[in-house]
């Protein structure tokens, strides 16, 4: 069995702000999450993973951050921040932090002063050109939203480059004090008692920017030398990296040293995501046995994260345009829906038009593939989105606790809220809260609990070998296993609308008193393999056999 805790750990993603609001001005904060840290260990979870708490203008939720060494004062101050490591700690979840470095804020005192002259010490912390470059109308990551990524500044009278929102300059990962400098950030929050990072726009962070080169080179070394600090500061810490890159790339974030990966712990799977979209809106598991088949094997060490939901949008744009147009006409028909012509602004719930069978199904499905499961706030009570909200605010609504005004979320006037909460209809808080769900056996929110629980008894998924059953299914049905030297357990995942009867008597050589051990309803005992039933939109756990 795997000791290394990121691989065993379910991951919980929340924005503070949006959770719970302990003082009544109408944004969450840091001791309204302490109180709710009960609720988190309830439901499961190891691991929190916290989007940017920074002090920031907020014109990016967060991720253009103007003091990497506080916490934004809506939420609190450091005394709580550490209060909250220790509280969390005590109910044994460990708490990571996003590390965006990839730029700060155009308000960030470091950018303020480069640019106000050529002899400022961080001038050159940025990136900058004394001509306009021609590539400045590529490599736009919010096309829609953003119109170049060069912008003239008119006090340093120079270009800058800003991946993101020309409100987020670049920094120059070439210059050995921004080197220093990230480290020294790392290790700050590391001293307090973070367990790790989610370390945002990796790609970007290591790009040696040059004007006028769209394809400017990579510095994959910083992930090897950040990763060796990070590890002498504390050893058990963990770097969970977003690089939506090509599959063929992915490998190289891990790095390998003789065998072992040296630079990223985990890394997010896109390519599942988007393969998962495309099985559940075909009702064919077909793209995600090709996922599992193309995805690289992994360094000793290396893990995958995976994800339905995250904090942005349904990222589609590793599929190619017909398959893209088939998720859109299932889970976003609306142009409203859809976000920078490439994905969907929209709650899984959602998506899957509130039914029950099939949220479930596809939550069973991601926790029960190979990597360590991300789930973000409000999923596990099936929460909407607000889609009169811009952009990929629409899923960034406050918490759903309950029946109380705001949902619970906060007494301040609803006029005073960071956004407002989602009211009416079938996802609103009157319908959809956690009060609602708690003590009701048969609620989303306790299934979630149940799942999370068998999980934990089946440490061979997640760290073991995840590998598809390739024998004749009805359409629509997957089965895979998960084997390490703990045991086995294989799944059955009807992606499908029509029961189905499997034959899976190859499995039966190896089974020992197996038995269901999570499944959407009550199934006749497997017996021999040889009619093993599945529900339309069902699943089976079933454990084969168990070695300790
Ligand atoms: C990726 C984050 O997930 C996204 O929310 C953010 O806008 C960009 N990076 C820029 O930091």
């Amino acid at each position: 069995m795997s000791d290394r805790w990121y691989q065993k750990a379910v991951v919980y993603c929340l924005d503070i702000d949006t959770f719970a609001d302990s003082n009544g001005d109408g944004c969450g904060d840091i001791r309204g999450l302490i109180g709710r840290l009960d609720y988190l260990a309830r439901l499961g979870i190891t691991c929190l993973w916290l989007n940017p708490i920074h002090p920031s203008p907020d014109r990016d939720d967060g991720y253009d951050v103007e003091d990497f060494y506080n916490v934004d004062p809506r939420f609190g101050t450091l005394g709580d921040f550490a209060e909250l490591l220790h509280e969390a700690g005590n109910l044994g979840i460990k708490v990571i932090i996003d590390l965006v470095v990839n730029h700060t804020s155009d308000q960030h005192p470091w950018f303020q002063s480069a640019r106000s002259s050529p002899d400022s010490p961080y001038r050159d912390w940025y990136v900058w050109a004394d001509h306009a470059p021609d590539d400045r109308h590529q490599g736009m990551v919010f096309p829609g939203e953003q119109g170049e990524t060069w912008t003239y500044d008119r006090t340093a009278k120079l270009w800058f480059y800003h991946r993101f929102y020309k409100f987020q300059p670049d920094l120059n990962i070439r210059n050995p004090e921004v080197r220093r400098e990230i480290k020294k950030i790392c290790s700050f929050w590391l001293q307090l008692g973070v367990a790790g990072f989610r370390m945002d726009a990796v790609p970007f962070i290591i790009e040696e920017t040059e004007p006028g080169n769209p394809a400017s080179p990579k510095d994959l070394d910083f992930l090897t030398e950040l990763r060796q600090h990070v590890q002498w500061r504390r050893s058990d810490a963990v770097l969970l990296a977003e690089a939506n890159v090509e599959p063929a790339q992915l490998v190289d974030f891990f790095g390998d040293s003789g065998g072992s990966a040296n630079r990223i712990h985990m890394l997010f799977d896109f390519l599942l995501n988007t393969k998962l979209m495309l099985a559940l809106a075909r009702r064919d598991p077909e793209p995600v046995i090709e996922a599992l088949r193309e995805s690289p094997a992994l360094p000793e060490g290396g893990q995958w994260a995976t994800f339905l939901r995250n904090h942005d949008e349904v990222d589609l744009s590793r599929l190619i345009a017909d398959q893209r147009q088939e998720v859109f006409a299932q889970f976003g028909p609306e142009p409203e829906m859809q976000l920078y012509g490439r994905g969907i602004r929209r709650r899984l719930a959602t998506m899957l038009g509130g039914d029950r069978r099939r949220i479930e199904l596809a939550y069973a499905l991601q926790f029960s593939l190979r990597g360590t499961p991300v789930l973000r706030y409000g999923e596990e009570i099936g929460m909407g989105e607000d889609l009169a909200l811009a952009g990929r605010n629409s899923i960034r609504t406050p918490m759903q606790w309950s029946l109380l005004p705001n949902a619970g979320f906060s007494t301040a006037d609803p006029r005073d809220l960071v956004r407002p909460v989602v009211s009416g209809g079938e996802f609103g808080y009157e319908k959809v809260n956690v009060t609602l769900q708690r003590h009701d056996s048969r609620s989303l929110l306790s299934w979630f609990e149940r799942m999370i629980r068998t999980l934990r008894e089946a440490p061979e998924v997640g760290a073991g070998r995840c590998a598809h059953v390739d024998v004749p299914v009805p359409r629509g049905v997957l089965v895979h296993r998960a084997d390490d030297g703990t045991g086995t357990m294989v799944f059955v995942h009807n992606l499908g609308p029509d029961d189905a009867t499997l034959d899976l008597s190859v499995l039966h050589p190896e089974a020992e008193f197996a038995n269901d051990v999570l499944a959407d309803r009550e199934y006749p005992e497997v017996d021999k393999f040889e009619t093993v039933q599945v529900a339309g939109y069902g699943y089976r756990w079933i454990r084969l056999r168990r070695c300790l």
